[in-house]
């Protein structure tokens, strides 16, 4: 290839890394440039308005990660309900749904808008575009005023997604009815084919002026929590940035009588002391007047009524009656708690919800607006006081599983040392039903959630609460335990390799299983991972098997997964290599000639594997370990009579089953 050519395909690259997106089937989508913004927004108006003449309600979804972009789809697939549902003072009648908020508004005075929305401003908007009469503009801003019956499907969707390199390629698959998520609930891809291809129902967008338009909008963009220490969560911090930027944004764009439903897990306190400022000053920036400009604002939570009677005022400032002078915001929250695997968006619409709002109108709005898209005749919605009380609840409920599973580290390591099984005896004593939800821990506690969302409360206590006592022991303690416990498991490779004459830097270790539990391809955070750092840092070769996981991006992309700076690499030395790591999906081949097996993770195919099966793919003994009880007592037996050496977390009875076979 002539220097000129090679030239012309580096720049090629290099342009297609900074201005396209790529799905993870390798399909480059360009990003949208500045001037597409406006054509994209005014296609939305469009179809918004005709989805409001039909009489729906327009929810915007904001991030169409892993949940958003299956509550997304769970919104526009609802259905009217034919029943009545009464959530907490809201009557929702068959066809016909009244709001609190829509009766006795009060009409005084009008009042002076400045809108960030450039449908307000340019006066091109639904309001304006179609100078409608009173009764029409009521209509299409509040779709519960509509008369007569609803439609069948209620709910209009827009997810809006950051077009960032990362993420962009999610729009314009999801518009063309394919899931932007990988999920193994067969659910995922027709619920979301059928919401866009059939219901229409559902878009999504790169413009945030889609937030003008919404009724409703929920937030499910992410909030992580950075630890700066393996094993010391203490030394770390929530990283709220993204959410403060939605929420600005959202500030910036919203109607004030839109619903904001904030679902991303997040510190306690933040929908008050985090959210509600940054609204609250948008919408007093937004919507003063001479006369509420001293701050007369009513903190009677009342909805407002755009009108488009008075049209544009130039300068981006409109004038709106009728109006009260009250811009409360009204924010709610409601948390996830999603299950990743088969049951994925059952865990979503099928299951017991908490929320809140931030005043009296938001909790009824909220309530009305969950008991409408979820299954809440069956799984009862609890309606609290605060948000810091139903945030409060996520951290807590989380963190109470995080320190159960944690509790027995200290047992695992005991049993080993004292000819336990740990397993029999969680088996023993889960009998007893109050017992019942005792689990065996594995390699660590990996998913998005346990291991951070004790760290979010701890954070709040003292940076959003201002405390500056050290009331919390036992929520970091655990989330540490459960961080540096598959360190462990890498010991115990190191053992059964020693009991066979070899060491971990001289050997081929296979690790099967990626994902942080059994069955499911989500790798975020899990055992595995720490197992497979630590005996690279070891000098080990590692070859990693998993049947639901395609790409390990924390291995393959470890410079910018899960962000530039955050990666469990920056723990550990000798990880440059591991972005080489390919997930194999055939076994026989990712066990042939290893030195060490590790059972990482409880997938069904590696349940049912044989000693026999396992040596012949090996094509020699090999030391096994078992992170997760898998093996039978027999299993063990056998793979020491074909030589093999065993250990296994919390299993201090290989060694007698050992000591057994030599008498
Ligand atoms: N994944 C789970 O299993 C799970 C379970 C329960 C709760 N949650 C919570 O749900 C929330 C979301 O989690 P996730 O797994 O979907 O995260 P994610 O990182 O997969 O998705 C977040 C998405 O939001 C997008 N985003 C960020 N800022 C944006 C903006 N301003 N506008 C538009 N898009 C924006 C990101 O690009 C990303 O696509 C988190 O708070 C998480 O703790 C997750």
């Amino acid at each position: 290839m002539s220097e000129k050519r090679a030239n012309q395909s580096t720049k090629k690259r290099a342009d297609q890394k900074e201005n396209f997106s790529i799905s993870p089937d390798g399909e480059a989508f360009p990003l949208p440039r500045p001037e597409d913004y406006q054509k994209e927004f005014k296609r939305l108006q469009k179809i918004v308005a005709a989805q409001r003449k039909e009489g729906r309600e327009i929810v915007v979804v904001m991030g169409l990660g892993f949940v958003g972009a299956v509550m997304a789809g769970v919104v526009a697939d609802s259905v009217q309900k034919p029943k009545q549902i009464e959530a907490d003072g809201v009557m929702n009648r068959q066809g016909n749904v009244t709001l609190s908020s829509s009766k006795g508004m009060a009409r005084q005075g009008n009042v002076t808008l400045s809108l960030a929305c450039p449908e307000l401003a340019e006066g091109k908007g639904h309001h304006d575009r179609q100078q409608p009469s009173k009764a029409h503009h009521d209509t299409l801003c509040h779709p519960e005023l509509v008369e007569g019956p609803l439609p069948r499907f209620p709910k209009f969707v827009i997810g809006v997604q950051r077009p960032s390199v990362r993420s962009f390629w999610k729009i314009p698959l999801l518009n063309r009815g394919i899931a932007p998520v990988e999920a193994e609930d067969p659910e995922v891809a027709p619920m979301i084919a059928r919401c866009v291809k059939e219901k229409k129902t559902l878009i999504a967008t790169y413009t945030e002026d889609a937030l003008c338009l919404a009724d409703v909008v929920v937030v499910d963009v992410q909030c992580d929590y950075f630890k700066e220490t393996l094993g010391n969560c203490r030394q770390g911090h929530a990283e709220i940035k993204a959410l403060e930027d939605s929420l600005k944004i959202i500030g910036e764009k919203i109607k004030p009588d839109c619903l904001v439903l904030i679902e991303t897990t997040v510190p306690p306190g933040t929908t008050e002391y985090v959210a509600y400022p940054i609204l609250k000053k948008a919408f007093e920036r937004r919507f003063s007047t001479p006369n509420n400009k001293k701050g007369a604002i009513n903190p009677s939570p009342t909805t407002v009524t755009l009108s488009s009677s008075k049209g544009v005022k130039g300068g981006g400032s409109t004038s709106y009656e009728p109006s009260t002078m009250s811009y409360e915001p009204l924010l709610s929250h409601s948390y996830e708690r999603v299950m990743p695997g088969r049951e994925y968006v059952a865990s979503i619409r099928d299951f017991w919800r908490v929320c809140s709002g931030i005043n009296e109108e938001a909790r009824k709005r909220v309530a009305k607006f969950l008991s409408e898209v979820l299954n809440v005749e069956k799984y009862p919605l609890t309606v609290l006081d605060r948000p810091v009380e139903s945030e409060t609840c996520k951290i807590v409920e989380n963190s109470y599983r995080a320190t159960i599973l944690a509790f027995l580290n200290e047992w695992s390591l005991f049993a080993e040392r004292n000819g336990v099984d740990l397993i029999k005896v969680i088996k023993a004593i889960k009998v007893r039903p109050t017992h019942s939800n005792m689990i065996f821990p594995g390699p660590g506690i990996g998913g998005y959630c346990l291991p951070k969302d004790g760290g979010l409360g701890v954070w709040a206590y003292q940076k959003l609460m201002g405390f500056e006592d050290d009331i919390f022991k036992i929520t970091p303690l655990a989330i540490d335990i459960n961080d540096t416990r598959s360190l462990h498991a890498a010991e115990l490779v190191r053992d059964a390799l020693r009991n066979m004459g070899k060491i971990v830097a001289a050997s081929r270790i296979a690790v099967l299983g990626a994902s942080y539990r059994e069955d499911v391809g989500d790798t975020r955070y899990s055992g595995s991972e720490i197992l497979v750092r630590k005996l690279t840092e070891m000098g080990g070769d590692v070859v990693v098997h998993d049947p639901y996981v395609k790409h390990w991006w924390e291995l393959e992309k470890q410079d910018t997964y899960p962000a530039p700076g955050h990666s469990w690499a920056r723990f550990f030395r000798n990880q440059e290599k591991l972005t080489e790591t390919r997930i194999q999906d055939n076994l026989a081949s990712a066990l042939k000639g290893v030195d060490a097996v590790v059972l990482a993770v409880k997938h069904q195919a590696y349940l049912k594997l044989t000693p026999d099966e396992i040596i012949k793919m090996t094509k020699r003994p090999v030391a096994i370990i078992d992170c997760f009880g898998i093996l039978s007592d027999e299993k063990i037996r056998r793979f020491f009579e074909l030589d093999c050496e065993v250990k296994g977390l919390g299993r201090g009875h290989v060694k007698r089953i050992k000591d057994s076979l030599k008498r």
